[in-house]
């Protein structure tokens, strides 16, 4: 490691509940969503260069290729804007470390943004007010500024308004990848098709699931996840229903898509229960398969 270099790691996102309403003129829908943090990480380095670039590494199992290395990049478009914000003009070279499921509907670009942000700060010494952070995270995506905060938060707009919310105790996930992602805006269209006679409501988050996380009670969780999204997601892989019965028949507590998917979600009361589910599911064919624990914390520079 160069003596200038910097580090930060970042959590992936679940939407505990996911309530979408009828699309605005802005092309975003109104989000009521509790996002939380959980255990399955990217890194982004950053060290100063002589030209800005970007470079995906990591977990061979995941389609790095899909991952865009130019100007589009997320965490090369973080860079740019804190950049310009300060009017610092000292390009670096970034590498992404992937250990989040791309296109997975787990928030694994603006997870890289969110990181990007953090690390470029302490790599220039700019020292960004959290608030002034939050904002350029907002325009870099819906889900950019979550990633900032982690553990369990209440998002609204379109996701980025953030306020944290009590969660007691700690959760444990099955995460089941698929091999292809899907796209966000597709699942967002098909959304629009779904209500295209009957408009979606304004959405809300339900009482009951601020109450089980209150409690910290992982059953009462359970019953109360829900995906308004998971319905256009099936619609488009069909084969995403046989995974989450799968994981339902192993005992996971509940099983949903994660936000525009195509990853599935279980919920578990321990790490045990989640390997065994992991298990069946890994021996049925479906994943690749991992276990995480949330909440916890967001973007953080670790070197
Ligand atoms: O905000 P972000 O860039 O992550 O959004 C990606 C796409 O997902 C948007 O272009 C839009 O199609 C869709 N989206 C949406 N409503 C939201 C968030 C995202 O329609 N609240």
């Amino acid at each position: 490691m160069t003596a200038q270099e910097t580090a930060a790691r970042v959590p992936a996102k679940v939407n505990l509940s996911l309530g979408v309403g009828p699309v605005r003129e802005d092309g975003f829908h109104p989000l009521a969503t509790v996002y939380q943090a959980i255990g399955l990480y990217d890194e982004v380095v950053v060290r100063p260069a002589d030209a800005w670039s970007l470079r995906v590494v990591g977990d061979r199992r995941l389609p790095l290729a899909d991952v865009p290395t130019d100007g589009t990049n997320l965490a090369m478009r973080a860079a740019r804007l804190l950049a310009a914000h300060h009017a610092v003009d000292e390009p670096v070279e970034i590498v992404v470390r992937k250990g989040i499921p791309v296109a997975g509907g787990m928030a694994g670009g603006s997870a890289d943004a969110a990181a990007a942000l953090v690390a470029c700060d302490a790599l220039w010494g700019t020292r960004t007010a959290r608030p002034e952070l939050m904002t350029l995270a907002a325009e870099l995506g819906s889900d950019v500024p979550f990633l900032l905060v982690g553990g369990t938060a209440i998002g609204s707009g379109r996701g980025e308004q953030v306020t944290p919310v009590m969660a007691r105790g700690t959760y444990w996930w099955v995460v089941a990848e698929s091999v292809r992602g899907l796209s966000t805006p597709a699942v967002y269209a098909e959304f629009d098709r779904l209500h295209a006679d009957a408009p979606a409501a304004e959405p809300e988050i339900p009482d009951v699931l601020l109450s089980a996380l209150g409690g910290g009670d992982v059953a009462a969780l359970g019953r109360s996840l829900v995906n308004d999204l998971q319905p256009a997601a099936i619609r488009l892989r069909p084969e995403l229903r046989q995974c989450l019965d799968e994981g339902l028949e192993s005992s996971a507590h509940a099983a949903l898509v994660s936000g525009s998917g195509p990853s599935c979600l279980f919920l578990c009361d321990s790490e045990e229960h989640a390997q065994q589910v992991a298990t069946a599911l890994d021996r049925r064919g479906f994943g690749p398969v991992s276990c995480a624990r949330g909440p916890v914390p967001g973007a953080r520079v670790i070197r």
